[in-house]
């Protein structure tokens, strides 16, 4: 049978499947986008991104009006591809462990799709699964609801994304690697063929392996992420108890040994976005079911969950008491130039606020639609960092946004009641902040 790669279609177009979606259109790949979300499929068929990614909206304009990139809720189109990436949500279950109800759905419409067609069809788990999920559940469910085999009349690959919410376009058009998991040549090929297309020389290394190799290749990927962020945040803790150290220095010391590297050396209040919590949970509960407790995994995840307290702590020690007081948190994204809030700190900071009998007043240019979806009136909402500041007697700065890193302490000054402001992201310059109230993560403090 004749390999084709002159179309995909994208089964789930969240953050992962929209990007990718609009990246092969980009590239003059026919391109089908499949999402159970029917508000979504209409906004995306009228040229509008369905969620804020910094070039996605120009991109898939431009490739809808291209006829390049069509959106539906109808999986049957996927048979007028040749490829068909799965990009369904994997959350985590209450216990931790993954829930891979999306992927099971996902898999069994399209084999009842795949019964019906002719030829040589290629499924790629493009989803972050535990390793055996390709070949067990998806495989499973494939072959049951098509009835027909995979490794020959199928084909089927895992191939997990790397990019990042933020810089998501960017990322799928510079990966810097493509892992392609798969028990048979055919299907490795396929995929690899179709990445050369997309890339063309550009193509970036491609590390070929086994299915759960591909898989647990993601979820180390990001423990070793969250585990050195969780890291620096110890240090950044242990710094600000030392008088004369910022952990920036030490952070960009440290970085410069190739065997560290100088990224992910960040203190702050520790990591959020819909990835690093949920996947470290799901890789501790896959260990654990195989009989291994991962001891440095529950570390990360235990010293990122406190970071938040340790917020709290600051700003209660700058006030004596938090009761009654009115808390303004500058920042409620994950991090900068996104919308979401899924596990961010700035929700953990709020929810040990309101525990202490804080008033709240937040501010996020992008991100107060998603929290009034999960937290709705729990706190006050401000149209921008000023009417946030107003009366204050303590604001938290919780996301780098480029226009909250240019406050100057004058404008703290004019506009809160005391100027106390915990920096949980270390965005000012203590000098420039030392005749305010003025504490750093990392920052310890001054020498006598
Ligand atoms: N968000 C990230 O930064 C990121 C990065 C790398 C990997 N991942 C992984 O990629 C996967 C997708 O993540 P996401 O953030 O894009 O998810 P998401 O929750 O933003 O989107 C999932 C989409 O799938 C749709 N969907 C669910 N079931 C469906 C079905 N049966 N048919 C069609 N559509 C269906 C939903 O309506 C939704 O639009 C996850 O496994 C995630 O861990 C995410």
């Amino acid at each position: 049978m004749k390999i084709r790669v002159d179309s995909v279609s994208i089964v789930g177009l969240g953050y992962v499947g929209m990007c990718t979606a609009a990246t092969f259109a980009s590239r003059g790949i026919r391109t089908i986008g499949i999402d159970i979300d029917e508000k979504r499929v209409e906004q995306i068929r009228k040229g509008e991104a369905p969620l804020h990614e910094p070039q996605l909206d120009p991109m898939l304009k431009k490739a809808v009006k291209e006829k390049l990139l069509d959106a539906t809720n109808d999986i049957s189109k996927a048979a007028d591809t040749d490829t068909t990436f799965l990009a369904v949500g994997t959350p985590s279950q209450n216990d931790g462990s993954i829930d891979l109800s999306y992927i099971e759905n996902a898999a069994k419409d399209l084999g009842n799709v795949l019964r019906e067609t002719r030829g040589y069809h290629l499924v790629v788990v493009k989803s972050t699964v535990v390793p055996g999920t390709t070949n067990g559940t998806v495989k499973r469910f494939l072959e049951q609801s098509s009835g027909k085999t995979v490794g020959s009349e199928i084909g089927l690959c895992a191939n997990p994304e790397f990019l990042k919410e933020g810089t998501a376009i960017h990322d799928a058009l510079h990966p810097d690697k493509i892992v392609i998991g798969s028990d048979d040549k055919k299907s490795a090929n396929q995929l690899t063929r179709l990445y050369r297309k997309f890339y063309g020389s550009k193509l970036p290394p491609v590390i070929l392996a086994s299915p759960e190799a591909a898989e647990l290749v993601k979820y180390a990927s990001n423990a070793f992420l969250a585990t050195k962020i969780s890291f620096i945040n110890t240090i950044a803790n242990i710094a600000q108890q030392t008088p004369g150290v910022d952990v920036g220095t030490v952070a960009r010391a440290i970085g410069l040994d190739p065997r560290i590297g100088e990224l992910f050396l960040k203190a702050g209040p520790g990591y959020g976005g819909s990835c690093f919590h949920k996947d470290l949970q799901a890789l501790i509960n896959y260990s654990e079911k195989n009989g291994y407790n991962p001891v440095l995994f529950r570390a990360t995840e235990e010293t990122n969950e406190k970071q938040a307290t340790r917020v709290v702590d600051m700003a209660e020690k700058l006030l004596g008491s938090l009761s009654g007081k009115k808390v303004a948190v500058l920042g409620l994204a994950f991090k900068k130039d996104t919308d979401d809030i899924r596990e961010a700190a700035s929700i953990r900071v709020i929810n040990e606020l309101e525990k202490k009998g804080a008033q709240v007043v937040a501010y996020d240019p992008m991100a107060i639609p998603n929290t009034k979806k999960q937290i709705a009136d729990l706190i006050d909402y401000a149209e921008d960092a000023h009417s946030a500041l107003k009366g204050a007697d303590c604001a938290i700065i919780m996301t780098e946004w480029d226009h909250l890193r240019k406050l100057k302490a004058k404008e703290f000054r004019a506009y809160m009641k005391t100027p106390n402001i915990v920096d949980a992201r270390r965005v000012y310059d203590p000098d420039t902040f030392n005749d305010l109230n003025y504490v750093a993560i990392g920052v310890g403090p001054r020498r006598a």
